[in-house]
């Protein structure tokens, strides 16, 4: 008896789980004042090495590791939720490996500072648990403006569905890394968690933050969970 109970009590938690694929992210200081671009929400770097209230200025770099091209790894890959187009090579070029195709057009993003034009391709990209087997990808040719974030190997764009129109030349808009999940049904759900970790207190950088893609993790988030819009044309 007390060898089955355990088993039918992880049965049934596994069978009203949402299908969430979690994916690590790390935390790594700008300088002191400098605007990086990147998670529109985070907060002033003494906020982030003491979190004590809510979280204001955008001064820390959030990045996750991008697999794609020919066996390729981009591990510094800013996580934005502000643009909605994944992108490498800002570093290295992107080589196309077996699974890319050429979408013979190009792409162009201009971002609060900065910018970055090239080609545009699909092909399979992991970034931790998540594969998504055909995701639009920008091979960076030519990058403006991003010297104080450096280095920078691309920005995976995870903004609302619709909102990067005009972007991929010859394409209404495109879908987003988490459309790709959705339409491959490797997520339930078109949402995602993001759990960003606090600098050292010297600092440095620090891994431990997660994202959580078909879902939330409960588990970091006092009191209530509340929805409210986060579209909304001015
Ligand atoms: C892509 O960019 C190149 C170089 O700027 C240009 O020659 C070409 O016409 C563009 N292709 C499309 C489909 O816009
Ligand atoms: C970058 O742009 C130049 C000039 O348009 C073009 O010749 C070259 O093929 C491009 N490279 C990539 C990787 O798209």
């Amino acid at each position: 008896m007390m060898v089955y109970l355990p088993l039918l009590f992880v049965f049934a938690l596994t069978a009203n789980a949402d299908n969430v694929i979690k994916v690590p992210l790390q935390s790594q200081m700008q300088f002191p004042n400098l605007k990086a671009l990147g998670l529109n929400f985070i907060s002033d770097i003494s906020q982030l090495r003491a979190p004590k209230g809510p979280l204001r200025t955008d001064s820390v770099k959030v990045v996750a590791t991008v697999q794609a091209g020919a066996s390729q790894v981009f591990s510094d890959v800013l996580v934005d939720t502000g643009s909605a187009i994944l992108w490498v090579g800002g570093e290295k070029p992107y080589v196309p490996g077996f699974f890319s195709k050429d979408l013979k057009t190009n792409f162009s993003v201009g971002y609060g500072a900065g910018g970055v034009s090239g080609h545009a391709f699909t092909d399979k990209v992991t970034i931790g648990g998540a594969t998504v087997s055909s995701q639009i990808i920008g091979a960076a040719n030519f990058t403006s403006g991003f010297t104080l974030i450096k280095p920078i190997d691309g920005i995976l764009g995870l903004g609302p569905t619709g909102s990067n129109g005009g972007e991929v030349t010859g394409f209404n808009s495109t879908p987003t890394f988490v459309d790709s999940l959705l339409a491959e049904k490797k997520i339930d759900k078109g949402v995602f968690g993001i759990f960003i970790t606090p600098l050292g207190t010297d600092g440095s950088s620090q891994a431990g933050g997660e994202i959580t893609f078909g879902g939330v993790d409960e588990s970091r988030i006092q009191g209530k969970f509340a929805i409210c819009p986060t579209y909304v044309h001015i």
